[in-house]
């Protein structure tokens, strides 16, 4: 046993950008003491003589971090997804007790934290993985938390989270999502939909660009409007300050000369898999995905940049396809938010957790890379009908599609006749129609999946489950359901 005092009431491990900046939200409320370790003690030397402030309590050796926690003992880890977060939990597992909590607040795959979990809860030990939204800023002044893990493990992490949350609306951005997983489940799906919402600008900023001819700083100004609307949020913010960026080497605009190849750290296919594995459709942040994809296959865009497109623009009134674009990115974005929320309802349902919607809609209001003013709606949608099949029947989304979906439709019929690429625009557009539509293609392929396959097929004028003998004599035959 080391000699330290058990002084602190939480401690972080992973001193990188965001374990210190959350380090440093935590010592900056009232009533913490925050014990720092990292596997490299150096970096933890230079936080300390960074911010003497914080008045962090210094710790070389995991066991020494243990020793100066107040029991039960709390500490939330800042470190790589993967492997480095299995490592960490084994090192504390060492030498932390029943009782204790352990929070994991990296961004890890949400099987991973289910499987953690259950292996952590045995020793006794609380583990709860919490989804962090917000950057380094947001893990700052305040992010959006989204904690799962057992109730027990809330109680003693609760207050501390609401206390370094970002607050909207008086509330602070923080709920427990659900059990185990659940967090990390949300977390990811928050990071989907950043993806799709991200695409759809870029889209817009893209249409306006080359159907109308704006320059950037100019797109930037109509950005910094729309900002005024329903289209409030972050990304509309910081998009405008971006495109009135200027180069200072070049005195370009800076849009223009960063390459347009975009990385991805793996969160959005998460989500897209873990759809595809739950048979949701996230059309829009699949294609935001796939996008990114595209933009980053130098070789192939280098053989395929002189394939035949049209001339010219098909834009003739410029500021008549600017305001139908910002009703193309207000439907699509929707789109886009109830697709997410639908994958969450699939989640909890598989997974069975208890996911009030209303909730996560409220918590991703402040700190995180969405917040946006409409996920006040989103709430409202939920608290007026708790299971709401599908978000975008609700009567606010229901009259915002109806007002757009002129716009957005010609908004499509512009981007493909002018040769310029609107995958997530088009797609949402496709899913809406898809959703409205009385009959569906889906006829017609179970039809062909019986021909090739005898996968059967249902009537829709009467019960049970039938087949079509193709090969014989073409006579229909009731059958067992295969579905
Ligand atoms: N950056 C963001 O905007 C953001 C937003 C939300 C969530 N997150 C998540 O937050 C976590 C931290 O992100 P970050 O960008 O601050 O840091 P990071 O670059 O993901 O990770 C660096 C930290 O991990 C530690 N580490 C790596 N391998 C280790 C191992 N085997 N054993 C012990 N420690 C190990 C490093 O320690 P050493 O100093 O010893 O190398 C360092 O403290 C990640 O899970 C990330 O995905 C990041």
């Amino acid at each position: 046993m080391s000699e330290i005092e058990p002084s602190a009431n939480i401690g972080v491990v992973g001193l990188a950008v965001m374990g210190s900046n959350l380090a440093r939200n935590l010592a900056s409320r009232e009533g913490n003491t925050v014990a720092v370790y990292n596997r490299t003690t150096a970096k933890t030397d230079a936080l300390l003589e960074a911010h003497p402030e914080a008045g962090f309590v210094h710790t070389a050796t995991v066991q020494e971090f243990a020793d100066s926690l107040q029991k039960p003992r709390t500490a939330i880890i800042m470190v790589k997804a993967g492997r480095p977060t299995d490592a960490v939990i084994d090192e504390l597992c060492e030498v932390f007790e029943a009782g204790d909590v352990i929070v994991d607040g990296g961004n890890s795959l949400f099987t991973d934290t289910i499987r953690r979990e259950k292996a952590v809860r045995e020793t006794g030990i609380n583990f709860v993985g919490c989804g962090i939204s917000g950057g380094e800023e947001g893990a700052l002044k305040g992010p959006s938390l989204m904690p799962g893990g057992s109730v027990e493990g809330y109680k003693t992490l609760g207050p501390i989270l609401s206390t370094i949350a970002a607050v909207a609306e008086g509330e602070p951005c923080v709920t427990h999502v659900g059990t185990d997983g659940a967090g990390h489940f949300v977390k990811m799906v928050h990071n989907g939909i950043e993806y799709a919402d991200m695409q759809l600008i870029g889209e817009a900023y893209d249409l306006i660009r080359q159907g109308t001819g704006a320059s950037p700083a100019q797109i930037a100004d109509i950005f910094g409007k729309w900002n005024d609307g329903e289209l409030n949020s972050y990304l509309i913010e910081i998009t405008a300050e971006v495109l009135r960026q200027t180069d200072a080497e070049t005195g370009k605009a800076l849009v223009d000369v960063i390459v347009d190849q975009a990385g991805a750290k793996g969160t959005g296919a998460w989500t897209v898999q873990t759809a595809l594995d739950l048979g949701i459709p996230v059309s829009g942040i699949a294609e935001a995905v796939f996008a990114r994809s595209l933009s980053s296959k130098p070789k192939q865009r280098a053989v395929t940049g002189d394939l035949p497109g049209p001339s010219a623009s098909a834009v003739d009134d410029a500021e008549a396809f600017i305001e139908d674009v910002r009703l193309a990115l207000f439907a699509s974005k929707i789109v886009a938010y109830s697709q997410g929320f639908d994958l969450i309802v699939q989640g909890a349902e598989e997974y069975d957790w208890d996911i009030k919607k209303g909730d996560i809609a409220a918590i991703w209001r402040g700190g995180c890379i969405i917040r946006a003013q409409f996920l006040n709606r989103i709430t409202d949608a939920y608290a007026d009908e708790p299971d709401l099949v599908a978000l975008l029947s609700a009567p606010y989304f229901r009259e915002a599609l109806t007002a757009a979906q002129d716009g957005w439709r010609r908004v499509v019929v512009a981007a493909a006749q002018s040769g310029i690429p609107a995958p997530a625009f088009s797609s949402s557009l496709a899913y809406y129609d898809g959703l409205r539509a009385e009959r569906l293609p889906a006829a017609l392929v179970q039809g062909q999946r019986d021909f090739f396959g005898a996968h059967t097929y249902k009537r829709t004028d009467k019960e049970g489950t039938f087949h079509t003998l193709w090969s014989g004599d073409r006579s229909e035959v009731t059958a067992e359901d295969t579905h």
